[in-house]
């Protein structure tokens, strides 16, 4: 089965050609980073003009790169939610008419289900069931993943999400967005002992993360404890100040990670989503599960941001189990 996947819940257009849910074909990502970056954060409106802008043309060459045309298609994905929604209705909309016009069958994917899902795509040695870390800018969520298509939820981040906080403190830093890849880069010549960050602690659920308190933790370094001070013009601590914030995040996550792990008898861990690419989180990851007796996997830095190949990946399995979609599907923004 060959199906499309098209991806256009916040700032990148996606759109790729997969067979069986494994087989990239295509894959192909047009950011809108440039776009967003003089604002600090993704403003919803460049976002959805920008979606219509690129996505006809990006859908074209995914298929062309993969040598399918249009007809030859099996199915058609979508993320339906959750996600901005104005730039959701863009791809969904997209996705109906091509349905539509090619008489294919339709199915709406969950585009956090999906970031689960594509740590499978290129590691097949990772087996149901196994624990799914999903780390991005809008989520930081544990899963116990039983099947492509079923998982249930063990901790959730109860204020900021992980990606968040990156992108928050390379702000109160004055570095580029997106935060994430700012950080790490900074981070690179500093020593994460010289600042003291304390581990985040989260009342109720063990497996839940809380990443407000770096971020404030951050702005108090910089601008005093009332949070008013001015910044100074450059901060001479900032490699150390980074490296710090980026330890203390990244070993949060190994814990709770870890203990759910344990706590399910997993032995393989899977992580998904933009913080995935963080070198420092796979390689203390990667140590700390060996040392435990599991392993951790990640996908390619390229599916770990969003894209189209974990929607079409998804969206095989959940046709496979019945799931195809009307072409009365909504978009939703949770
Ligand atoms: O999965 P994604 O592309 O979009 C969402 O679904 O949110 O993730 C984007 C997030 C941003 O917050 C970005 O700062 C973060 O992933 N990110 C990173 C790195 N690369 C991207 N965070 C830490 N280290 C990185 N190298
Ligand atoms: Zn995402």
């Amino acid at each position: 089965m060959i199906l499309l996947g098209i991806e256009s819940s916040c700032d990148e257009t996606a759109a790729a050609v997969v067979r069986d849910g494994r087989e990239v074909l295509s894959s192909l990502v047009s950011s809108q980073v440039a776009l967003h970056a003089p604002y600090g954060g993704v403003v919803p409106e460049i976002a959805s003009r920008s979606h219509l802008d690129v996505i006809h043309g990006l859908i074209q060459e995914a298929l062309d790169k993969a040598g399918v045309r249009a007809g030859e298609l099996d199915a058609i994905a979508v993320t339906n939610r959750p996600g901005l929604i104005g730039s959701l209705l863009v791809g969904l909309s997209t996705a109906k008419a091509l349905a539509f016009f090619y008489c294919k069958p339709l199915v709406g994917v969950h585009h956090v289900e999906a970031h689960i899902y594509s740590t499978v795509i290129e590691n097949p040695q990772l087996r149901y069931p196994f624990v799914s870390l999903v780390v991005s800018g809008g989520h930081t969520n544990l899963y116990l993943a039983t099947s492509p298509t079923e998982h249930r939820i063990l901790g959730q981040t109860v204020d900021d999400a992980a990606g968040e906080a990156f992108d928050k403190v390379a702000a109160i830093l004055g570095l580029p967005y997106p935060g994430g890849p700012s950080i790490e880069k900074a981070a690179k010549q500093g020593d994460p002992k010289k600042f003291r960050f304390s581990l985040p602690k989260v009342k109720g659920n063990p497996l839940d993360f809380s990443f407000s308190g770096l971020k404030t933790a951050a702005l108090y370094h910089v601008r005093g404890q009332d949070g008013r001070g001015k910044p100074e013009e450059s901060l001479p601590d900032l490699p150390h100040l980074t490296a710090s914030f980026q330890e203390t995040a990244v070993e949060h996550l190994v814990r709770n990670t870890l203990e759910a792990a344990r706590r399910e008898g997993a032995s393989q861990i899977g992580v998904g989503g933009g913080v995935a690419c963080n070198q420092r989180l796979r390689e203390r990851l990667t140590a700390e599960a060996a040392k435990a007796g599991m392993e951790a996997f990640f996908p390619s830095k390229a599916l770990c941001l969003d894209n189209g190949a974990m929607i079409a990946g998804l969206g095989y399995h959940l046709l496979r189990a019945g799931r195809s979609d009307s072409l009365d599907l909504d978009a939703s923004a949770r």
